[in-house]
C-alpha cells in the first residue's frame, strides 16, 4: 500500500469514527448522513486524472487506461474488505470490464446497490464524465467498510465499463445475472457526472418503481436547502439495463451538454445560457473540469442514500450486526490466516469462486481421501448471538439418488470437544452457489476453530467448493 493510499484509507476511518457511532456501541443507530470526503473524492479524480495522463490521455474502452482504471478501483475496494470481481466482456472497441465489489455482510437476498460507469470516450481524461460518479461512489464504499458497520442487507457496488458505446457493461451485467439474483437487488442507484462545472442538481424521474428512492434523494438536497429538478434522463445512463428488469432506480446528475437557464442560475448559481459542462465529451474534461461544491453535494447524497438503504427492512431475518470475526474470509490472500491440507485453497480456474478468485475445494478426487480448512476465533462473550455463514457449490459425479457417498462436515473444535453442525453431501449437489448459515451462539466466550472436513469413497468425485465465509455476531 502507498503512503497516498494508506493516508486515504486513515483519512475515511478518521472522519468516520468522528461521525458514525461505531456498530458495537450502538448496533441499532443508522448514521444516516455521513459526510463523505470530498477530499477523498478529489483525490480518485487525481488518481484517475494521472491514469489517463500516463495512457494516452484518455480512458476508453479497448484502451490501456481503462484496464488501468478498473485496475485502481478494484484494488482500492479489495483493500477495504470488498469481495471484489472484474467481470470482462467484448465490445466493438475491445475487451471492457465491469468491477463489482459485495460487502460481505448482510441479508444477501436483498441486496442494494450503486453504481457509475467508469469509462471515458476517446477524446479525452473523462473527469467528470464520469471520473465524478466512479470516485463519489468509490469513496462511499470505502467509507462505509471503514465505519465498521453490518448492514441489514447486502451493499454491491458496480463500477460499469463501456457505457459510451452504448450502456454496454451494465447490459453485460444484468443479461449475466441469474433470475433468482436479479430478484434479489431491491434498488440501484446510478451516478453519472457529480461534478459539472456550471452545475445543475437534477433528480432522475423516469422509472415509477424508484420513485420511493427519487423521493429520498429530493428530500434529502432540501434539507441541505439545496433546490434540486427532476430529469427525465430517457434511459441515457446504466440504470436504463437494471429499470428494464422492472428494478427500482434512482440517481443524480450535474448536467451534461444541455444550456443552464436564467431561472436555474438564479437558485443554482453558476452561468446562464452556457452548458452545465460546457467540456462535456472533450479533451478539455480535465481535473480542472470540475465544480467542487457539486462533487461535495453529490457525494454527500451518494453517502445518504447507501447509508440509509443498507438498513431499509426489506423482510430480513436477524441480520448480524458486530462485524466478520474471521480473518482472509474469502480466501483472496490464499492460505493467509487458515490451517489445514495444503492445496485446498486454490485460485483453480476449473471450479468459479464465488467472490474473487481464490476458494476452499475440498474433495473431487474420485478416490478414498480426506481433506480440511479451518481457522481458529475467539467468539467475545459480550455477543448476544453468533453465526457461521458461508457460500458453497457442490457437484458431483455420484448418480442422483439418496445414498450418501461424500461428504463435507461443518464442525466447531471447542478445546477436545468437536461438534459437528450440519453435514452436507452429494445429495446437495448444488452448482450455483448457495447461502448456508448455522448459530454458533453457543460458543461465546470461547476461542474455538470452525472447520471443513471433506471426506469422499473409493469413487466418483464430488467437490465441496466454499468461499466467503463469515462469522458475525450481534
Ligand atoms: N450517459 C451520458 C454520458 O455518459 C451522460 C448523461 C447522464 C446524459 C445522464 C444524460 C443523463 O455521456
Ligand atoms: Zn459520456
Ligand atoms: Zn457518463
Ligand atoms: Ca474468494
Amino acid at each position: 500500500m502507498s503512503k497516498t493510499t494508506l493516508y486515504g484509507v486513515l483519512t475515511a476511518a478518521l472522519v468516520s469514527t468522528a461521525l458514525v457511532p461505531s456498530a458495537a456501541a450502538t448496533a441499532t443507530t443508522v448514521a444516516e448522513s455521513p459526510d463523505i470526503s470530498v477530499t477523498n473524492v478529489k483525490a480518485h479524480l487525481d488518481q484517475l486524472q494521472s491514469i489517463a495522463t500516463s495512457n494516452g490521455g484518455n480512458r476508453y474502452t479497448g484502451r490501456p487506461g481503462y484496464r488501468a482504471s478498473a485496475d485502481w478501483v478494484r484494488s482500492k475496494l479489495d483493500a477495504a474488505g470488498y469481495t471484489t470481481t472484474l467481470q470482462s466482456f467484448s465490445t466493438s472497441a475491445g475487451t471492457s470490464y465491469n468491477v463489482i465489489a459485495e460487502w460481505p455482510f448482510g441479508d444477501a437476498n436483498h441486496v442494494v446497490m450503486a453504481g457509475s460507469h467508469l469509462d471515458s470516450v476517446s477524446s479525452g481524461p473523462g473527469i467528470n464524465d464520469n471520473g465524478t460518479g466512479s470516485s463519489g461512489v468509490l469513496e462511499t464504499a470505502l467509507a462505509y467498510a471503514a465505519s465498521g458497520q453490518t448492514p441489514r442487507n447486502r451493499l454491491r457496488f458496480g463500477f460499469w465499463g463501456a457505457e459510451e458505446l452504448g450502456l454496454v457493461g451494465s447490459k453485460y451485467y444484468v443479461n449475466n445475472l441469474p433470475a433468482a439474483e436479479r430478484d434479489k437487488i431491491e434498488l440501484y442507484l446510478n451516478f453519472d457526472m457529480t461534478g459539472s462545472p456550471n452545475p445543475g442538481y437534477f433528480v432522475y424521474n423516469d422509472n415509477p418503481a424508484g420513485n420511493g428512492a427519487r423521493d429520498d434523494l429530493t428530500a434529502y438536497f432540501t434539507s441541505k436547502s439545496i433546490q434540486t429538478e427532476y430529469i427525465d434522463v430517457q434511459g441515457r445512463s446504466d440504470h436504463a439495463a437494471f429499470r428494464s428488469l422492472g428494478i427500482p432506480t434512482a440517481g443524480t446528475f450535474s448536467g451534461a451538454e444541455g444550456i443552464k437557464t436564467s431561472a436555474q442560475a438564479a437558485k443554482w448559481g453558476g452561468t446562464a445560457g452556457q452548458a452545465y459542462d460546457p467540456c462535456y465529451h472533450r479533451s478539455c474534461d480535465t481535473i480542472n473540469n470540475l465544480n467542487l461544491t457539486s462533487l461535495d453535494r453529490q457525494s454527500d447524497a451518494i453517502g445518504h442514500m447507501v447509508w440509509n438503504y443498507a438498513q431499509k427492512d426489506y423482510g430480513t431475518t436477524n441480520p448480524p450486526t458486530g462485524g466478520n470475526l474471521l480473518l482472509n474470509p474469502g480466501f483472496e490472500s490464499g492460505a493467509t490466516n487458515w490451517t489445514g491440507t495444503t492445496g485446498v485453497i486454490t485460485n483453480s480456474s476449473s471450479k468459479p469462486a464465488h467472490g474473487g478468485s481464490y476458494k476452499a475445494w475440498l474433495q473431487g478426487n474420485g478416490r478414498s481421501s480426506t481433506e480440511n480448512v479451518g481457522q481458529s476465533v475467539a467468539i467475545p462473550a459480550s455477543a448476544t448471538a453468533a453465526s457461521l455463514s458461508f457460500w458453497v457449490r457442490i457437484d458431483t459425479a455420484e448418480t442422483t439418488g439418496s445414498t450418501v457417498y461424500d461428504t463435507v462436515k461443518v464442525q466447531v473444535v471447542d478445546g477436545a470437544t468437536t461438534s459437528t453442525l450440519a453435514t452436507l453431501s452429494n445429495l446437495n449437489k448444488a452448482t450455483a452457489y448457495v447461502q448456508k448459515t448455522y448459530d454458533v451462539t453457543a460458543y461465546k466466550g470461547r476461542t474455538v476453530t470452525v472447520k471443513f472436513v471433506g471426506q469422499e469413497d473409493s469413487s466418483l468425485q464430488t467437490s465441496f467448493v466454499i468461499d466467503d465465509v463469515v462469522l458475525g455476531t450481534s
